[in-house]
């Protein structure tokens, strides 16, 4: 094969009915990294239950085939609940979190039938105690704790962030508060403790380090409590990225779990995890347009017809990717090129150094692996427009976000 196969679709079919920059997601393989995620996060000492963190890649399609495998849900912001209201998410399987939930945000989750609320500081728990006296309503309250552990893809550090912005840490004043204010409050039930430790993780130690910390808190309670491990599992960008498998990596927690609960002679309620990336970033490729070609003393570019503005990671995390002209499969790879966007900005590169063959205008690129953050961190920078989203599932492709057109730039704008 020559050409590119998305699920069983040729690339130049799905450039030629929707155009490009588009963003494409396999379906299946989204459903086969959920099936891999619920084998392993299995116990039979403890409920287990998968929040998709929506953040990763939020759309209505997308909330309704996370509601279709089972999952329930993580959302950071009032639009994150409205896109789930909207896909008639059922709202008792989705945990608010967030470190500055607004007044209002909150209210409209109350009012929406939210009632995970994973809370990040004291001043959030006081507004919680008053928002549910207020609408009498049963709130079930996480604690978000900074364990001081801070993850990178290979290692981890203890102690290296206790100033994060993110959660309290377990010995503090405000923590306990916090705990106390929950505890005394007639609306308001201490479901357990949250952390989340770092992204692109690819041993399963700085886990490790977060379940004994937080099974430790565990001793100081009388009621039985629930732990959320977060997310943060790490993919396959590039070759150079070795990701353990999902199964297998989720089976391990739930057994450290159990026996670090087992050696205090603990028991918990339910253990959650949070994965985003994992789920949707593999699955996910952006096909461009190969426009100008240019050589400078050093460097040959191949200019696309997107960039930052639909994937800003390059240019803000030096993020890699890899890539292959979509039609060209089978050509010798002579070329040793820059693959930049068209925003006016010199850090606007996709890929610094790609091997590929040799291009000419109107090839497809198809840029791998830009199934999280991808759509979700897109902007208007320049006036570009929103690329399409289209869902593959075998022969079948849909489309579930349509490309913005230059009316939608106004949208918004009073004349
Ligand atoms: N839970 C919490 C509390 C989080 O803060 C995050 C991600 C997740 C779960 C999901 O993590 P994941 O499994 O997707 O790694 N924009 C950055 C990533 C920011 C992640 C923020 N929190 C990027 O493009 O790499």
């Amino acid at each position: 094969m020559s050409e590119l196969m998305i699920g069983e679709i040729p690339v130049s079919q799905l450039v030629k009915q929707y155009q490009t920059p588009l963003y494409v997601y396999d379906e299946k393989q989204m459903v086969e990294n959920i099936k891999a995620f619920k084998q392993g996060f299995q116990s039979d000492h403890f409920k287990t239950k998968i929040l998709y963190a929506s953040k990763a890649f939020q759309t209505v399609a997308m909330l309704k085939l996370i509601q279709s495998q089972g999952l329930g849900l993580d959302v950071v912001s009032g639009g994150e609940i409205y896109t789930a209201v909207c896909a008639d998410f059922p709202m008792e399987e989705v945990y608010f979190h967030g470190n500055n939930k607004t007044p209002a945000e909150i209210r409209y989750a109350i009012e929406n039938g939210l009632v995970h609320f994973v809370a990040d500081n004291l001043m959030e728990v006081e507004l919680l105690v008053a928002l549910s006296q207020e609408y009498q309503k049963e709130l079930q309250v996480m604690i978000r704790l900074n364990v001081g552990i801070e993850a990178h893809t290979h290692e981890y550090v203890v102690t290296a962030h206790i100033d994060s912005k993110f959660g309290l840490l377990y010995e503090s004043e405000e923590c306990q508060k916090a705990i106390q204010f929950i505890q005394g409050s007639e609306f308001l039930q201490l479901e357990g403790f949250h952390a989340h430790i770092g992204s692109q993780i690819f041993e399963l130690s700085a886990w490790i380090a977060e379940i004994h910390k937080l099974v430790g808190y565990l001793k100081d309670f009388d009621e039985v409590l629930s732990l959320n491990l977060g997310g943060g599992f790490g993919i396959r960008y590039t070759e150079s990225d070795q990701p353990l498998p999902i199964e297998e990596s989720v089976r391990e927690l739930v057994r450290f779990t159990e026996e670090a609960l087992k050696k205090q002679g603990l028991v918990i309620n339910e253990l959650l995890i949070e994965p985003g990336r994992s789920i949707v970033g593999e699955a996910g490729t952006t096909l461009y347009t190969v426009g100008f070609i240019k050589q400078t003393p050093n460097k040959k570019y191949y200019f696309v017809d997107g960039g930052m503005t639909d994937n800003i990671r390059p240019a803000l995390y030096q993020a890699s990717y890899q890539c292959d002209l979509a039609t060209k499969l089978r050509e010798k790879k002579t070329e040793k090129v820059t693959i930049a966007g068209k925003m006016c900005e010199s850090g606007d590169v996709v890929i610094q150094e790609a091997l590929l063959p040799i291009a000419e205008p109107g090839d497809i690129l198809a840029v791998y692996a830009t199934g999280a953050y991808g759509y979700s961190m897109s902007s208007n920078y320049n006036r570009a427009l929103t690329p399409a989203v289209v869902f593959v599932n075998g022969e079948t492709a849909r489309l579930v976000v349509r490309r913005q057109e230059y009316e939608d730039l106004l949208r918004g704008e009073v004349q």
